[in-house]
């Protein structure tokens, strides 16, 4: 199989990429290295089935697909990752991040059509919004804030969701699309911003864990394995084209569970430093994985303390 990974640099595409080249796939990886690093491809680079392509899935993809058509390398299967996803990103890059989940769907929509190949979208839990129904189900149509701080994230992943949704409808375009919820693991960037990183960083260097409002808010954390099983099942299932499917772990933590959590397997005394809340932060995070267990047998298997073991192993050492 030959699979082209956009966002390939980045935290959840480069985990993607080593499965699928550990699986024996030949891979493509493009990227324009916006927030993703190319140490997160170091491995990757060293197995000749791995392809990397520089480039802004944003802007016309002639060159893209040239390259990949002089080297006889035609994608079966584009899974769309890239896009700036942590809130630290998304608000230094707000219209790249639209571009990204708009023009960029459209690109490798419209990829997937000149190949007659599979496409799997990489949407958000944050197309729920600050969601009024728990936990999230896929036919909740969410609570957003179409001209908040956070739009420029999720409304073009709403965009991006409703464009798959039309090649699907318009053009049999065979797609699908998943909702990820929050996830965490090796080759986060230390300093995105994003709430497990963050503490974790915090915690290693003696400092006091920032908590956002009075730290109530729930959040479910899925290890980046875990997902990547659900991602690899979601694009070789057959039953999901066309469906939106959540991935992510439904075991539901407040932000001050995490925090207390973190600080015990490091072993140090908890520390909080209290601030007022985010604008539209959203209270209350779970998916519900119905859709995953039915179609792809899949639910996540690693515990949270599990996982943020793993993590903390990694920070230590990078
Ligand atoms: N990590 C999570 O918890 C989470 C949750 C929900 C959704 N997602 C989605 O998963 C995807 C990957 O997220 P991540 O956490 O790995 O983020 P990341 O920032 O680590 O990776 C995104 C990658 O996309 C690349 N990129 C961005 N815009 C691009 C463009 N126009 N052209 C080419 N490359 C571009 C970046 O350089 C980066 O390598 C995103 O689409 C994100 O919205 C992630």
């Amino acid at each position: 199989m030959v699979v082209l990974i956009t966002g390939a640099a980045g935290f959840i595409g480069s985990h993607l990429v080593d499965r699928y080249l550990a699986d024996g796939s030949v891979v493509i990886g493009v990227d324009n290295l916006i927030t993703g690093g190319e140490a997160n491809l170091a491995r990757a680079r060293e197995n000749d089935r791995f392809t990397f392509i520089h480039a802004d899935v944003a802007v016309p993809w002639d060159g893209v697909i040239d390259e990949l058509e002089r080297r006889g390398t035609l994608p079966n299967l584009i899974l769309h990752f890239a896009s700036p996803a942590s809130p630290i990103d998304y608000f230094e890059f707000p219209v790249a991040t639209m571009m990204a989940n708009s023009a960029g769907t459209h690109r490798c929509l419209d990829a997937a059509a000149h190949w007659n190949c599979r496409l799997l979208y990489a949407s958000t839990s944050e197309s729920y919004g600050d969601p009024l129904v728990h936990p999230q189900r896929e036919d909740y149509w969410g609570n957003v804030n179409p001209v908040g701080p956070r739009a420029c994230y999720d409304e073009s992943k709403r965009f991006g969701e409703a464009l798959t949704m039309t090649y699907v409808r318009s053009a049999g375009a065979d797609a699908r699309i998943i909702r990820i919820f929050n996830t965490y693991g090796p080759r986060m960037r230390p300093k995105d911003g994003r709430v497990v990183s963050t503490f974790i960083m915090q915690a290693l260097q003696g400092e006091p864990l920032t908590i956002y409002g009075d730290g109530s808010q729930t959040r479910s954390f899925c290890y980046v394995d875990d997902l990547v099983e659900g991602i690899m099942r979601c694009a070789a299932s057959d039953a999901t084209r066309g469906r939106v499917v959540n991935l992510g772990n439904p075991e539901e933590y407040t932000i001050a569970q995490l925090a207390q959590i973190v600080s015990e397997i490091l072993g140090v005394p908890l520390h909080v430093d209290n601030r007022p809340s985010r604008e539209d932060d959203p209270t209350r995070r779970k998916p519900d994985i119905g859709v995953a267990r039915e179609l792809l047998g899949w639910e996540p298997k690693i515990s949270c303390a599990d996982g943020l073991r793993r993590t903390i192993e990694y920070f230590r050492g990078s």
